[in-house]
This record gives structure tokens, C-alpha cells and sequence, in this order.
């Protein structure tokens, strides 16, 4: 029997993390499987860092990234590059990954190919439009377009069921990013080069990116550090800035130079995970990290008023606090001064997976033909 030809493609940070395990895992099936890679490279500097990272080369690299880019060229440039490798490969499945507009776009793409597709984190929800945006209706889209949906937990499979996606179509894997992550801490133990921290400081580690605090929400969350910073001397922040100008640009007018902040570029996966050790609290509003952060002990708090990922809100170790300078303050305040709600908030969980993801979805894929 011929192998069943799986066409991955892919195009951004957090994308490449969560595929690059699936790819591995197969090749490791290649007695049944054949794997082909297409990376569109919505991002090109950091989705680079992560290929090399699992050594992985793509088939295909569609190079699309431009700078400071908007979704309609994105989502058009997806569409019509991946239509022309779609029809080379004649793929037997098409996988994507989560709620960006390479996964929205490659899934539609595929669809209208009569390619089917495999969408991995399958199911996640706000339930409102607008947030996150765009990924909230990306993701939507993508389940809709999707035969097989490998979804990370109870609630993913769930939201799916309310989606009216058959069951049988759904499959409860975990999510790959733990495979990603026990993967990195236990075989790459790299140190941030070049970002000396005080041994006798408590390190926050800070990210922000998204969309919806873009503007007047970002301004505010730079000023809660700020005075974070002013008001305890104990701490120092560290933030690997996101290179997206709309970022870029007010972070280092606020946050540049000063004393006990940390400003640096985007770190490789390995340095990242190994920082997110470190840390003693994590302020983030991605949704990678938000799942991460739990099982390495870390309290984090989400700079969004709501999340998809409610699994670890739900046992307490994600806590949501918006782009809100008050609520940044007190909540980071408090897990400074109260040993008992630190610990709280610390406690190990792994509500997103157990490692072994990218081999159930991989006996799915088994089966197809
Ligand atoms: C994208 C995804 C978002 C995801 C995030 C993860 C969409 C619409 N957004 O948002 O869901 O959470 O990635 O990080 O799919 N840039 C570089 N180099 C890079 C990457 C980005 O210079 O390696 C700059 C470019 O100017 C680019 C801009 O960032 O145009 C925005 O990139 P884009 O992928 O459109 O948006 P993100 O905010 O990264
Ligand atoms: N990450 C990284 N380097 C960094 C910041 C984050 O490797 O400097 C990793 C992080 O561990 C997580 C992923 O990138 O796995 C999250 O990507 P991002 O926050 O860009 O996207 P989101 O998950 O919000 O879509």
C-alpha cells in the first residue's frame, strides 16, 4: 500500500513550536507516513529560530512575511501560495495548526483543493469575536473547514461538540506544546546569552503581543512596570520584545533604558523555556505561554480579560488581569509579599497535556487511508 502523504504547513512562532514535535513524530512513522513541510513564514526571523532548533528543513517556504504586514494581504498570499504546493504535492491530508491566518488560510485552502484537513488545538474558544482578534473567528473557520480536529482537553472536545462538529471527528490528543516543552528542558539547557540577572533579584518575565492591546492597552501595561519597578526594589523584569513594529515601537519609548528592565529580542525556544524556569512570576498575554508556564510552577498572569486556555485559570495557577495598570500592580504585589498565595499559584499542573500528543494524532493519521 502507498504511504499516506500528510502535507503540514505551517507559518508562525508558536505554530512552528507546536508542529515541529508532529513533524518529528512523522518521520518517525515514514514505514506508513510521508512527511512534506510547508512553512509560509508569516514570521521569517523567529519561525527561523524554532526550525533550526528541531532541525527541521521545509519542502516548501512560501516567504511571505512583510513588514508591519495586514491580514488581507496575509490571508490572500497564504491562500494563493499554498493553492500552487497543494496541487504539486496532491496530499492525502493537509495539517494546520491553531488560530492564525496561516492555519485559517491553509485550512480554506486545502478545502477548496477537496483536501482533508487535520486541525491541531481543535475546539478552543472565547466565545467572543473581537478577542482574541483575529484568532477567536481563525479558529472558528478552521474547525469548520476541518474533518479531523485534535483537540488538547475536555473543554476543547467540548466546545467542538457545541460546534456541531461530529463526534467522531474529534479527538482528545493533549496539546503538542507540552511535547515541545519537556522535549526542550530536558535536552537543550541553554542560558539567555548575554542578559546578566541579579542572583538576589526576583525575575518577572514579561511578553505581550497581541492584537487587541495594541495602542492605549500596551502604554498601560509598560506603566504598571514602570512603577512596579520604581515601588519594588527586589525585582527586575525581563522582556523579550515581540518584533512586531506595533509593539516594537512603544515598549522601548517606555521601557528603554531603564534600571532593572530588560529589554531584548525574541529568544530562541530553548532560552526562552529556560528563563520561563527562572522566573519567579510570568506576565504574558500569549497563549503558548499560558500553557507552558503551569507545568514548570509558574504563576502567571494573563494581560487579557479573557482566555481560551481556562483549564489552569480553573485550578488556580492563571490568573486574568487585563491590560489594567491597577490589577497589574496589586496582583503582582501580592504574589510578592504573600507567601501563601504565591504558593497558591505555584503549584505544578498539566491540564494541557502529557507529552504524548504527537503520537495519538499520529495513529489517527495512521488510519485515514
Ligand atoms: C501573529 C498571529 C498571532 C500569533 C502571533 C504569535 C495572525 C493574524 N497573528 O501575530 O495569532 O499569536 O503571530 O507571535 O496570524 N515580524 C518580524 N519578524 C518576525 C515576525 C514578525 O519582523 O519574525 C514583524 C513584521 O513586521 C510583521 C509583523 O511583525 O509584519 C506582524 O507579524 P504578524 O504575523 O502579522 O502578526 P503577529 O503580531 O506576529
Ligand atoms: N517564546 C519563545 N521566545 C520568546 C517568547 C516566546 O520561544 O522570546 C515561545 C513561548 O515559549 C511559546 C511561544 O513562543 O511557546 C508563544 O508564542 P507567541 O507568544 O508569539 O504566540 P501565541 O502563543 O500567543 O500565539
Amino acid at each position: 500500500m502507498s504511504k499516506i502523504k500528510v502535507l503540514t504547513i505551517f507559518g508562525t512562532r508558536p505554530e512552528a513550536i507546536k508542529m515541529a514535535p508532529l513533524v518529528k513524530e512523522i518521520e518517525k512513522n515514514s514505514d506508513t507516513l510521508e512527511s512534506i513541510v510547508c512553512v509560509t513564514a508569516q514570521h521569517r526571523q523567529i519561525l527561523d529560530q524554532v526550525l533550526e532548533l528541531f532541525e527541521i528543513k521545509p519542502d516548501y517556504d512560501l516567504d511571505i512575511m512583510k513588514d508591519n504586514q495586514n491580514l488581507w494581504s496575509l490571508t490572500s498570499d497564504v491562500l494563493l501560495k499554498t493553492k500552487e504546493v497543494i496541487e504539486t504535492v496532491k496530499p492525502d491530508v493537509v495539517l494546520v495548526h491553531g488560530d492564525t491566518t496561516t492555519s485559517m488560510a491553509a485550512a480554506l485552502s486545502a478545502f477548496y483543493a477537496k483536501v482533508p484537513v487535520g486541525h491541531v488545538e481543535a475546539g478552543l474558544r472565547t466565545f467572543n469575536k473581537y478577542y482574541p482578534f483575529p484568532e477567536e473567528i481563525n479558529r472558528v473557520f478552521a474547525d469548520a473547514v476541518c474533518t479531523y480536529h485534535f483537540a488538547p482537553t475536555d473543554e476543547s472536545c467540548e466546545n467542538l461538540k457545541k460546534s456541531q462538529i461530529p463526534s467522531e471527528h474529534i479527538y482528545k490528543t493533549g496539546n503538542t506544546v507540552i511535547d515541545a516543552l519537556i522535549y526542550t528542558v530536558e535536552n537543550h539547557k541553554e542560558e539567555v546569552k548575554g542578559l546578566k540577572l541579579n542572583p538576589d533579584l526576583k525575575t518577572i518575565l514579561l511578553t505581550s503581543h497581541r492584537r487587541e492591546n495594541f495602542g492605549e492597552p500596551i502604554r498601560e501595561i509598560c506603566n504598571a512596570i514602570l512603577e512596579l519597578v520604581k515601588n519594588n526594589k527586589d525585582i527586575e523584569v525581563v522582556y523579550p520584545v515581540h518584533p512586531n513594529p506595533n509593539v516594537r515601537k512603544p515598549v522601548y519609548e517606555l521601557l528603554g533604558e531603564k534600571e532593572r528592565i530588560h529589554l531584548i529580542d525574541p529568544l530562541e525556544y530553548a532560552q526562552f523555556c529556560n528563563l520561563m524556569k527562572k522566573a519567579h512570576i510570568i506576565l504574558t498575554d500569549s497563549g503558548g505561554v499560558q500553557e507552558e508556564a503551569p507545568s514548570l510552577g509558574k504563576p502567571v498572569l494573563v494581560l487579557r480579560d479573557t482566555t481560551e486556555r481556562p483549564e489552569a485559570v480553573k485550578y488556580g495557577t492563571v490568573k486574568l488581569v487585563g491590560a489594567n495598570k491597577d490589577k497589574i500592580i496589586s496582583m503582582v504585589e501580592k504574589l510578592l509579599k504573600d507567601d501563601s498565595e504565591y504558593k497558591k499559584m505555584s503549584e505544578s499542573i498539566n491540564p494541557y497535556g502529557d507529552g504524548h500528543a504527537c503520537k495519538r494524532i499520529v495513529d489517527v493519521l495512521k488510519t485515514i487511508k
